[in-house]
């Protein structure tokens, strides 16, 4: 997206917000990552207070993330609402340990409960979200049900949600984004911010996504976070595998969890490659891991995208 003209970009996105929501109002789902951040600032030029911007507690956020945003957002007066939803969706991932199933019961609790609740609530009839090119080529491709693809999966949102779906960043990809996200004026903290993808922590658990596991892989995402900030990789996560291994803890065999950190270099994660971390860190990491219950393996993943994708589900 070198060549386009961001601020052009902006000013265009903001006139289209306001002509297709009129006199009306819209609702937008705030994750705090660099898409859903710079559609919230959009949304907020074009609509004012016209615009509710929610932040929903799926159970499957990182450490501290629900807090952070509420916060960052309020000192750039922009008010976020958190919605409590995390019941809603350990409820629908129960039982289930099949990928792509995993991911509808994402979607469908998002937009056909969950969206379709607080537009009834707030009497809005637009959802603004942030789906980026990538996000539309790869479901289109059929490698993955990204779980904010509605149209080009051939859902019509308004017949089967009741509201309509604007989708502002639908022609850019990541480094686009973040270039738009830095003429918002939008701080480091946030355009800089690493990937992290809309069904949040489920992509990093195969297998079963219950509160015990989320749990693990929370604690170890704050762990490799804390790590690999300072370097400058595209995206650095743990995960957690559904097999297990024998291990020994305090002289008893125990058949521990194993989880995986995955460490990529990469522009717009169309392709990656895997970072060369140094064994220091490694190190690091995989001591303050194997503190965790239950733990006692970790791995380094060597492999680039293609073959594999860079989330686990
Ligand atoms: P994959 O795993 O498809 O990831 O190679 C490519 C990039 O997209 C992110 N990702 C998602 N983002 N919704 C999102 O908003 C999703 O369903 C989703 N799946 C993957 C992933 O973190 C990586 O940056």
């Amino acid at each position: 997206m070198g060549s386009i003209d961001h601020d052009r970009f902006i000013e265009e996105q903001v006139q289209e917000i306001v002509r297709a929501v009129g006199a009306g109002k819209a609702i937008n789902a705030l994750s705090g990552g660099v898409d859903s951040s710079v559609v919230t600032v959009l949304g907020h030029r074009a609509l004012k207070d016209r615009l509710v911007t929610y932040f929903i507690d799926n159970a499957l956020m990182r450490e501290g993330e629900p807090e952070r945003v509420v916060k960052d957002f309020g000192k750039m007066g922009i008010p976020v609402e958190r919605v409590d939803a995390r019941k809603e969706f350990l409820e629908a991932l129960r039982g289930l340990t099949d990928p792509e199933e995993k991911r509808q019961a994402i979607t469908d609790t998002f937009y056909a409960k969950v969206f379709s609740r607080l537009v009834a609530e707030s009497g809005a009839r637009f959802l603004l979200h942030g789906t980026i090119l990538t996000d539309i080529e790869e479901t289109v491709a059929g490698i993955k049900r990204q779980h904010n693809i509605l149209a080009q999966v051939g859902i019509d949102p308004e017949k089967e949600y009741g509201y309509q779906v604007l989708e502002p960043l639908k022609t850019l990809r990541k480094d686009g984004v973040r270039e738009v996200a830095r003429r918002l004026g939008l701080p480091p903290t946030i355009t800089e911010r690493i990937p992290f993808p809309g069904p949040a922590l489920a992509t990093r658990i195969v297998g079963e996504v219950t509160e015990e596991r989320l749990q693990t892989v929370r604690r170890a995402t704050t762990i490799v976070e804390d790590a690999l900030q300072g370097t400058a990789a595209f995206q650095y996560f743990a995960v957690l595998l559904q097999d297990r291994a024998t291990g020994i803890r305090e002289g008893r065999r125990e058949f521990g969890q194993i989880i995986v950190i995955r460490c990529i270099e990469s522009t717009d994660a169309r392709i990656a490659a895997m970072t060369e971390l140094p064994w220091a860190i490694l190190h690091g990491m995989t001591e303050e891991i194997l503190k965790i219950p239950g733990v006692n393996r970790v791995l380094y993943d060597l492999t680039p995208k293609p073959p594999a994708t860079v989330e686990y589900i």
